[in-house]
This record gives C-alpha cells, sequence and structure tokens, in this order.
C-alpha cells in the first residue's frame, strides 16, 4: 500500500508531541534527558498508528538504546508496512542550552526504501540544483563553486555557503574564503543546515562539509520532494565501525551515493521546532494547548509545507 496522504497527520502528531515532551527540558543542561523525553513520547506515539513500521535509522542498536532501536518495530497494524528514520532530537546541546534550532525528525518511506544508515560520519553535499554534474562530492570546493555560479547565475561572492563550524572543516572553508564566498557557520544540526538550500529565503545556496550519516539520510529524503540535488559519503574511521556497515549490508564502503539511492519511492518527512530556528518555530505553550510548526513534505503529492498546530497538551487518544 502507498505511503497515503492520511499519514501525513499522523506523523506530524508524531514529532509534535516529540518537540512537546523535549521542550520541558529546554535550558536544562542536560541533553540526555531532553532526547529521553522526545525518545519516550515519539515511541509511544508511533505505537497507536495503524500500520507496521521498522526502524531503520534510530537511536543505536538494541544494545545500546532501550527505545527506537534500529530494527525495532512500531506501529500497531499489519500493513502498510513502512521504513523508518528517527532523530526524536536534533541538536541535543541546542536544546540543553536552549538555544535556537532543535527540531524532532521523523521521515517514512514504503518498505525497503530507506537506506540503513550507521551512526557514523558522512561527508555530505546539498544545493538547489535539479540537474547533476553541477554539485558533485568529487569535485574540488572551487569547482562546484564556478559550476554552482554558472547555474545560479550569482558571482562567487553572492554565494553563501552552510557548513558545520569544526576544525575537520578548515581547508574547506580556507577554499570558501579565498572564492569569497560567504559562510554560515552553524554549531550543530546540520539536518537544518543541509534544508536551507531548499529555497532562496534562508539566503543558502550550497550546504557541504562532514557531519552525521543518519543526519544526512533524513535531510535527503525532505530534499526529495524539493527537487534538491544531495550526495553523501560515509566515513569509516574504526575497525568497528566498518564491521558494523558491513552488518548492515554496506559493501562499498567509500561508495559516493545519490539521493536515490539514499531514498527511493514515496516518502514523508516532518521536522517540527522545539526551539525556534532558520527552518521552524518552536514549541509555544498556550493555556492547556500547545501550538507547534513542522516542515512537512510528502514526494508524491509534491506536498511540502510548514504546518501550525495547536493541539491539547494531554493528548491521550
Ligand atoms: P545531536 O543532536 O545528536 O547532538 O547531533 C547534533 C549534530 O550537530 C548533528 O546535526 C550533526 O550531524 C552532528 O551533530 C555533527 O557531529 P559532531 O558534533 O561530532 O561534529
Amino acid at each position: 500500500m502507498a505511503l497515503d496522504k492520511k499519514f501525513i497527520d499522523q506523523f506530524v502528531n508524531v514529532t509534535s508531541y516529540a518537540a512537546l515532551a523535549s521542550s520541558y527540558l529546554v535550558g536544562k543542561k542536560n541533553k540526555i534527558a531532553a532526547d529521553k523525553a522526545a525518545v519516550d513520547s515519539m515511541r509511544s506515539e508511533l505505537n497507536k498508528i495503524n500500520f507496521k513500521g521498522k526502524i531503520v535509522i534510530g537511536e543505536g542498536e538494541l544494545d545500546e538504546a532501550p527505545m527506537l532501536y534500529i530494527g525495532e518495530n512500531v506501529g500497531y497494524g499489519n500493513d502498510p508496512e513502512f521504513d523508518i528514520a528517527v532523530d526524536p532530537l536534533e541538536g541535543t546541546n541546542f536544546a540543553a542550552n536552549n538555544l535556537p534550532g532543535a527540531l524532532s525528525v521523523i521521515a517514512i518511506t514504503e518498505k525497503n526504501n530507506l537506506f540503513h544508515a550507521p551512526e557514523t560520519y558522512m561527508e555530505k553535499i546539498s544545493s538547489r540544483v535539479k540537474e547533476s554534474g553541477v554539485i558533485d562530492l568529487d569535485f574540488t570546493v572551487k569547482k562546484n563553486i564556478y559550476n554552482l555560479s554558472d547555474y545560479l547565475n550569482k558571482n562567487p561572492e553572492n554565494l553563501t555557503a552552510c557548513i558545520l563550524d569544526r576544525p575537520r572543516h578548515q581547508k574547506t572553508i580556507n577554499d570558501l574564503k579565498k572564492l569569497k564566498v560567504k559562510i554560515k557557520y552553524i554549531t550543530d544540526g546540520d539536518v537544518s543546515g543541509a534544508l536551507l538550500v531548499t529555497n532562496e529565503k534562508y539566503n543558502v545556496d550550497i550546504f557541504l562539509g562532514i557531519g552525521g550519516g543518519p543526519e544526512g539520510v533524513l535531510a535527503a529524503t525532505a530534499l526529495d520532494t524539493f527537487n534538491c540535488t544531495f550526495q553523501g559519503r560515509f566515513l569509516f574511521k574504526t575497525k568497528e565501525d566498518k564491521i558494523r556497515a558491513k552488518k548492515m549490508g554496506i559493501t562499498e564502503l567509500t561508495k559516493k551515493y545519490e539521493l536515490n539511492e539514499i531514498v527511493s519511492g514515496d516518502s514523508i518527512f516532518c521536522a517540527t521546532g522545539i526551539t525556534s530556528g532558520d527552518l521552524v518555530s518552536g514549541i509555544k505553550i498556550e493555556g492547556n494547548k500547545f501550538v507547534s510548526e513542522t516542515l512537512v513534505t510528502h514526494k508524491s503529492s509534491n506536498y511540502k509545507k510548514k504546518l501550525k498546530l495547536t493541539k491539547n497538551i494531554s493528548y491521550k487518544d
């Protein structure tokens, strides 16, 4: 069965209540508690939906995560069967320190259409480009910027690149500076970073650099509906990383993955704000109700919207 539009509301509910749960821990300097609140809520909301879901990207494997672990089944039905990637709290530092940009994120596809990404780093690139060959992980920074400059008809000094502010990116940052490209540094939260290319209003033309692999898969799901380019390449440092990847079915460890190899077919993506950030507003409490804002995409209906919901805080359905 297709990933019907009727599921949109149900999955928006899932990230909205997870965001609400985590919002009570905002600014409490406790990343683990803020994450756990989101995880617990997400799991209980997923289990209220009539479908058979399998977590393919989650909070770790069974031995290290009691809930929403890779391989866990969620939902109470037998069909339809979906694969699910979750990041119940994306930006644990943001939530713990009450900084902008904490999100609760989920991506859903039909069974076997979502990459089973291990918890390792990924080299990523995304841009508001539909054609292949304009930006590419294998190109130099200079070639990517010149190509993008031609494609978007903007001089390099009028382009903005978003990148995680990390010492590992020093060479890339130096290259961007030499080309006079403006840089938007983010301290965390590269799901949001990768998605800032989706609309000119965010003033980001290219996202690049190394961040989490699971975050790459989540961002790719939304970028697919926005018709943007995304490529990712996993980086396995340790021997254990490599063994784990092979167990997950990854045979070519240095392969550059195109977006359609990461996510295919129909998909739904929801990212609800916990604290307000570039992408969406955070949770607001109004009496016994809360207001959430969620960026939602649904591939087959080309649906891409920010949904504001007002809901009762005590939801017991
Ligand atoms: P958490 O929410 O798990 O703390 O991840 C935040 C994040 O900034 C991700 O968005 C990003 O992919 C990753 O951490 C980058 O990792 P690192 O901080 O090790 O560079």
